[in-house]
């Protein structure tokens, strides 16, 4: 199911989640109001509102309703100040195995054709949760699999033939980033990389994730498609997000075998929460790539299409220069689409 094939009747889990994740999910689903779409959307609490009335996150029954859909859309949540907390997004990563993080990094706006995307393993690495902990001496593990690394150089590959759910439709260009030259860990990640990549004909070039970060700012234009390890895709991701206008403008999508969640990149921001500012592009894109993985590729273009244009014509909340708020900037995404279809 999914993954890009179209589905009949979607159920999709909402969870707004706290700050500005109660103000940009209700604006990206007012744009996904534009379509006439047999869409069921089930609203689930969880996150730091939660825990403060209750003592818990999320519940074994905030899984149970998880399960019973096809898919999440995900605003954001707020971290409780809790030392046993253990997050929210790792927890449902791990239990529908989301291996594979999906962030693309495109420019908007004239003069920026910055246009690649991140395919960032996670689900192992630095984030393996083996830890052992010494009196003076802390030791993180950081695990690399041949499955893992498999699985989602397989994946880097159906996205550079452009045959996937999400993104692009031309044949990309392949950058394999690792620390091979000191990590045994990398050597293996790459030695697969390579073989997969060989086996399904994709061109591909590798690169040191060093070397890369000093690339992405200086020439970030020559990236098409990057497959990294979970730590390193993670920092190279959010530097990628400041070369295209900041966290309000990325989207992101966590994929598994057949069940995926979609989420802007930024957390809750407690400092502008409530006062309708918060950029809803971010989750609006999040929005697109739930519909282009669910089949609905036309839908999908067209919030891209309507997007870029309501930013060509100023309609931009404070963060990018505008005055617009978070609804007006919703509203006018959801016109320029239901114009286009009248039409
Ligand atoms: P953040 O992403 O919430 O905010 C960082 C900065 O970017 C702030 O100045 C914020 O105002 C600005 N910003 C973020 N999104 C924006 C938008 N859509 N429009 C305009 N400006 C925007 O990261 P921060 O402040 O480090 O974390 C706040 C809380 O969110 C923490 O509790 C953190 O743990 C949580 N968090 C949750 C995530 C999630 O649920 N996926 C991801 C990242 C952080
Ligand atoms: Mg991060």
């Amino acid at each position: 199911m999914s993954n890009g094939e179209p589905m009949s009747r979607m159920k999709v889990a909402v969870v707004e989640g706290d700050g500005i994740g109660k103000e940009v999910v209700p604006s990206a689903l007012r744009v996904l109001d534009a379509f006439s779409l047999d869409i069921e959307e089930v609203p689930v609490e969880i996150g730091y509102g939660k825990w403060k009335r209750t003592g818990k996150a999320i519940t074994d029954g905030d899984f149970n309703i998880f399960e019973s859909c096809d898919c999440i859309f995900f605003g954001a949540i707020t971290t409780p100040p809790d030392p046993s907390y253990k997050s929210v997004l790792v927890r449902i990563r791990q239990q529908f195995d989301l291996y594979a993080n999906i962030r693309p990094v495109k420019g908007m706006g004239s003069g920026n054709n910055i246009d690649f995307t991140i395919v960032r393993e996670n689900t192992e690495g630095m984030y393996s949760g083996i830890e052992h902990v010494f009196p003076d001496a802390v030791h993180s593990t950081r695990v690399i699999t041949r499955r893992g690394s498999e699985r989602i150089a397989e994946y880097a590959c159906l996205l550079a033939r452009g045959n996937k759910g999400h993104e692009g439709n031309n044949r990309k260009r392949l950058t394999i980033v690792h620390k091979a030259n000191i990590l045994r860990s990398c050597r293996l990640f790459r030695e697969v990389c390579i073989s997969v990549a060989d086996r399904r004909g994709i061109s591909w070039e590798d690169m040191l994730v060093d070397a890369t970060a000093h690339r992405l700012v200086l020439d970030p234009e020559r990236f098409e498609l990057i497959v990294t390890t979970n730590l390193f895709g993670d920092i190279l991701s959010d530097m990628a997000a400041a070369l295209i206008g900041g966290l309000g403008l990325c989207a992101s999508a966590n994929i598994g075998e057949d069940y995926a969640l979609f989420e802007p990149v930024h957390g809750s921001a407690p400092d502008i929460a409530g006062k309708g500012i918060a950029n809803p592009i971010a989750a609006i894109l999040s929005l697109a790539m739930m519909l282009k993985w669910c089949g609905k590729a036309e839908e999908s273009d067209a919030v891209h299409d309507a997007v870029s244009r309501v930013m060509a014509a100023g309609v931009m909340t404070p963060d990018l220069g505008g005055r617009c708020s978070t609804a007006e900037v919703a509203e006018a995404v959801a016109a320029a689409i239901e114009k286009e279809q009248a039409t």
